[in-house]
């Protein structure tokens, strides 16, 4: 059982961070494959609290490796103020961090792209973290993008910049926003590689050898199944490839090497940013679970959507990754309620005969269809301190085995 992967099963935010920190003791190695600073884990452990966008999650572990693979796009400077932040800590990670040098960098261009496709949809803009994903993953595809191991030349870095410079800055012009200056980039950045150039090295060879020597390895998904770009709710999703699938193009691993995948699921639904979220509620249940959760964005501080458990979604997205089990998150924000509802798929006009599935339409299809619910009854009795399933009142023991049934997956953390 070497290769581990912890991916989201939802709209992300599902607690990763604290499974991955979990099973980081006794992993080797910790490896992220996608997304960017986008992404945001609240880590609390014995070294205090931390809010990591960048660092996978092994960093607590002195022993630990810890990898960004090349399918993960780099924000220089968020990269070094987290190493900094873990320095103060008391922990180095730089010697034992990898970067790979495929990883494309952020550039001070993307996020100002991104805001002016923001602003040009108005109402049906996606909602971003504002990293500047969407523009860095589309150069990327489009052979624009500037990776690391681009800013080893300076001069062919130059040059690179230069053309970028080029378009980007006759764009900024034609909304009226200033230019960014050449030099002033160029040096910026070529000053943050300087800091980060040791950990720059690929991590391919590693990765292999730890494979074939049956070297305990993490895999740390970023967002969640539904903000993938092919199969979450596109266009209100992520620029990267969210789903299991994803690690062999991000970091190197064919799938045969991959031989645990564990879902990480809220006890309920969350989601930051627009788009569409059948089971959403907008009254008084939800605040409860927007304050006993404390749904609050890590990277923007933005108030999380709350509802109901949407068994549909996470039955398609175990499909999809091939979760071999699912670990259930928060389930104690539950605590206080007397009922509780399972969304369990899809109708319209009233249909109830033969529920619809999420993977049968796009967004627009899933805004225009109403959630079926099961109800059952809550516990209404803190679980805060449990840490034995049978210790779990019955009710709560009855719910998580719903779940298990409704999304077909075993569920084996809680
Ligand atoms: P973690 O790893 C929740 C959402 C944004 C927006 C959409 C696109 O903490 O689970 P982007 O900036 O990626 O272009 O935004 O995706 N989003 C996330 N939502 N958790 C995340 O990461 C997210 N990363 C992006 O809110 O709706
Ligand atoms: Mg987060």
């Amino acid at each position: 059982m070497s290769v581990t992967m912890v991916l989201g099963s939802q709209w992300g935010d599902e607690a990763k961070g604290k499974i991955v920190d979990l099973l980081s003791q006794e992993a080797e190695i910790v490896a992220r494959f996608n997304g960017g600073d986008n992404a945001g884990h609240t880590v609390i452990n014995q070294f205090g609290t931390f809010k990591l966008r960048l660092t996978p999650n092994g960093f607590s572990n002195p022993k630990t490796i810890c990898i960004i693979g090349p399918g993960v796009v780099v924000n220089l400077a968020t990269l070094i103020a987290e190493i900094q932040m873990i320095r103060q800590a008391g922990l180095d990670v730089s010697e034992r961090l990898w970067i790979s040098p495929r990883c494309h960098v952020v550039m001070p261009y993307h996020p100002m792209v991104e805001a002016i496709y923001e602003m040009a949809k108005g109402n049906s803009s996606t909602g971003t973290t504002g990293r500047g994903m969407g523009p860095v993953y589309a150069d990327k595809v489009s052979y624009n993008g500037i990776r690391l191991v681009d800013m080893v030349d300076e001069d062919g870095f130059g040059e690179k910049l230069k053309v970028q410079l080029q378009v980007k800055n006759a764009l900024f012009k034609s909304f009226n926003l200033e230019p960014l200056d050449f030099q002033a980039v160029l040096q910026e950045k070529l000053d943050q590689y300087a800091q980060i150039k040791a950990m720059v090295r690929e991590s391919f060879g590693l990765v292999q050898s730890s494979l074939q020597n049956n070297v305990a390895i993490l895999l740390e998904g970023a967002q969640g199944s539904l903000l993938d770009n092919t199969w979450g709710t596109y266009p209100y999703c992520t620029a990267s490839t969210t789903v299991s699938g994803g690690v062999t193009a991000g970091l190197g691993i064919a799938p045969k090497w991959i031989n645990r995948v564990i879902g990480v699921a809220k006890a309920y639904t969350t989601r930051v940013g627009r788009g569409p979220m059948p089971t959403e509620l907008n009254d008084a249940i939800g605040k409860v679970l927007q304050n006993e959760g404390k749904e609050f964005g890590t990277v923007t501080g933005r108030p999380r959507r709350c509802g109901w458990f949407d068994a549909d979604l996470v039955a398609f997205t175990s499909k999809v990754n091939g979760f071999t089990e699912i670990a259930l998150t928060k389930l104690d924000v539950l605590d206080t309620l007397s009922k509780i509802k399972i969304g369990v798929g899809y109708h319209t006009n009233g249909q109830k005969d033969g529920l619809a599935h999420y993977w049968e339409g796009d967004a627009h299809w899933l805004e225009e269809h109403e959630p079926e619910y099961v109800e059952v009854d809550g516990w209404m009795q803190s679980t805060k301190d449990v840490r034995q399933f049978e210790d779990l009142p019955p009710q709560a023991q009855a719910y998580v085995h719903r779940v298990e049934e409704l999304v077909e997956t075993p569920v084996t953390l809680v």
